[in-house]
């Protein structure tokens, strides 16, 4: 394509590659070593495989899991914040009609998908982005209960009280994994969004 027909545009706010990144590394150890705490309990009759799981043993895996708590509750909080007040969410992620939904996700799974202009998610992709944020959210508030069952008892109630909490806390974390691995089979079948995760820009056909 000749040059002089492209143009180089904003993809990305800055302050959401930091957190898009920091969020990633965050939920990467909690995962880690949220299975080798799980594996020292096990809610159902299987174990995750020991070379997946961070923190070596149960304190080792607590510790782990209590140090990227606070590193992802915190640059959560600011992408969210952020997302809220600056109306990147409403903008970028807002709105999604359930016909859309279905044309996209039916255009995705026959591999169809278009994502021409790299500054508009489709539907899929903001049902999946907004769906993420929310099982976030969900985890941290499930993951209170568990953590502090008594001092979070009203909010343990919602949800079954400790047991409950701890289920939901589960299913969470299988959604947001299965969020992932979708996300990043994604990003491999269209690589040209990967560097404007960085650089935050992209070169686009002239309107
Ligand atoms: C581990 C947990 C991850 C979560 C929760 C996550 C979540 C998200 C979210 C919410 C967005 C939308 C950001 C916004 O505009 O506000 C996004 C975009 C993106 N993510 Fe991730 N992500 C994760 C991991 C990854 C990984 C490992 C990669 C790289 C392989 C990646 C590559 C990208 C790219 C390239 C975009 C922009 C897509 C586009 O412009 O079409 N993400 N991610």
């Amino acid at each position: 394509m000749p040059t002089d027909t492209l143009q180089t545009v904003k993809v990305h706010p800055l302050i959401v590659r930091i957190t898009h990144w920091v969020n990633a590394f965050a939920i990467l150890l909690m995962v880690a070593s949220g299975w080798r705490i799980y594996n020292a309990s096990p809610l159902f009759d299987f174990k995750f495989p020991k070379d997946l799981t961070l923190g070596g043993w149960l304190a080792g895996a607590l510790q782990w899991h209590f140090a990227a708590m606070w590193l992802l509750a915190l640059n959560g909080l600011v992408y969210v914040v952020y997302g809220i007040l600056a109306g990147h969410f409403r903008r970028k992620l807002l709105p999604i009609s359930p016909g859309a939904l279905l044309r996209d996700v039916g255009a995705a799974l026959r591999g169809r998908l278009a994502h021409d202009d790299l500054r508009v998610y489709n539907a899929a992709q903001r049902a999946a982005y907004l769906g993420a944020i929310v099982l976030g959210v969900v985890l941290m508030l499930s993951g209170l209960v568990i953590w502090k069952p008594v001092q979070f008892h009203a909010l343990g109630a919602l949800m079954g009280d400790y047991e409950g909490a701890r289920l939901l806390h589960f299913f969470a974390m299988a959604a947001l994994v299965m969020f992932v691995v979708v996300h990043v089979l994604m990003v491999a079948l269209v690589p040209r969004t990967l560097p404007t995760m960085f650089t935050g820009r992209a070169r686009v056909r002239k309107a």
